[in-house]
């Protein structure tokens, strides 16, 4: 077994991925305020439809990225970026193919494929973040990611990609494409298979995963499945966080019993995955919005870890 804490350092982008509504977001913004401090210049980024990390940092510069403090840069990516990466990167393309029995405006063209293909938005999201990280902008990159949905659709997406794209070269040698040769379509399909494999590539080897969770059983049922799921694609996660732990009591038989019945989620999580490395985080009195906060939950996210 290598040693976990190494590999993660090593690996410039850090992804936080899990259920809706446990602290991705929280942990994310957390643990690029700790790299800002302690490895230089860091990009958290969201790739969230309905993102939060402005709200949490408290951000009103709508730049991107936005400044944060000395160091530590934030971008929330929306459609508007993913209608441009699909024109950088597929549109005239694939425009080219389709025009040639479809009679449609490219405009139009791009609207529907983006917005009707989520996969497609998880694809350019991992080809966006695999580009910046092959440039020197940012010592760290921390990716905060939508609920689990479209995580597991972000891990699927370059093989449904390729399963799609299987029968494109049978069907076009039954089209009749006038002058055109058959050879350009074929040429597209390995373009874009080679994407794909790249992107699946980048995220194996270049991305440490955390994965965020609260005990609670379908939370913890939740985890069982997005780790197999990512097992079966030859993920692994680096890291597991288990957010909300209630550590004071203060007395309270109300939150005795909530703590009492959380303690055999987390022992099952200790015992089922013993092989990760697992962090707790305690449930704040408020919610966590704002730098003072956010840094005690980075206090919990790296304690004992060397700075
Ligand atoms: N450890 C914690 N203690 C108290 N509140 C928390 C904690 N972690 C997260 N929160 C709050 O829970 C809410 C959801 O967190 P968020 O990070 O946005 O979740 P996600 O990104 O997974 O949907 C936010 O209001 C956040 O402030
Ligand atoms: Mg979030």
């Amino acid at each position: 077994m290598p040693d976990i804490s190494n590999t993660s350092s090593t690996k410039r982008v850090t992804m936080f991925a899990g259920k809706g509504g446990v602290g991705k977001t929280t942990c994310a913004g957390a643990t690029a305020l700790h790299h800002a401090s302690s490895d230089g210049d860091t990009l958290v980024i969201s790739t969230d439809p309905t993102p939060s990390l402005s709200h949490i940092f408290e951000m009103t510069d709508k730049a991107k990225p936005a400044r944060v403090l000395d160091g530590l840069y934030l971008a929330e990516l929306g459609q508007s970026e993913i209608r441009q990466m699909w024109d950088k990167k597929f549109g005239p393309e694939v425009y080219e193919v389709f025009s040639s029995f479809v009679a449609v405006d490219y405009d139009d063209f791009a609207e529907f494929v983006t917005s009707i293909l989520p996969g497609l938005h998880d694809e350019f999201m991992v080809d966006y973040i695999k580009e910046l990280s092959q440039t020197d902008t940012y010592r760290r990159i921390v990716w905060d990611t939508a609920p689990m949905g479209q995580t597991l659709g972000l891990l699927e997406t370059p093989a449904m990609l390729r399963e799609h794209l299987k029968p494109a070269p049978r069907i076009y040698s039954r089209l009749k494409l006038g002058s055109r040769s058959k050879r350009p379509v074929l040429d597209i399909i390995k373009g874009w298979e080679e994407l794909s494999g790249e992107d699946m590539e980048f995220l194996r080897q270049g991305v440490s995963f955390v994965i965020v969770t609260i005990a609670e059983a379908l939370a913890v049922e939740q985890l069982d499945s997005i780790l197999e799921e990512m097992g079966r694609y030859g993920f692994r996660a680096d890291q597991l966080v288990i957010n909300n732990v209630i550590k004071e009591i203060g007395g309270s038989s109300f939150l005795q019993e909530r703590a009492d019945q959380q303690r055999g989620y987390i022992e099952r999580l200790y015992r089922q995955y013993s092989e990760m490395k697992i962090v707790e985080v305690p449930l704040f009195s408020q919610e966590v919005k704002g730098l003072e906060r956010l840094r005690k939950v980075a206090e919990h996210l790296f304690c004992g870890e060397e700075v």
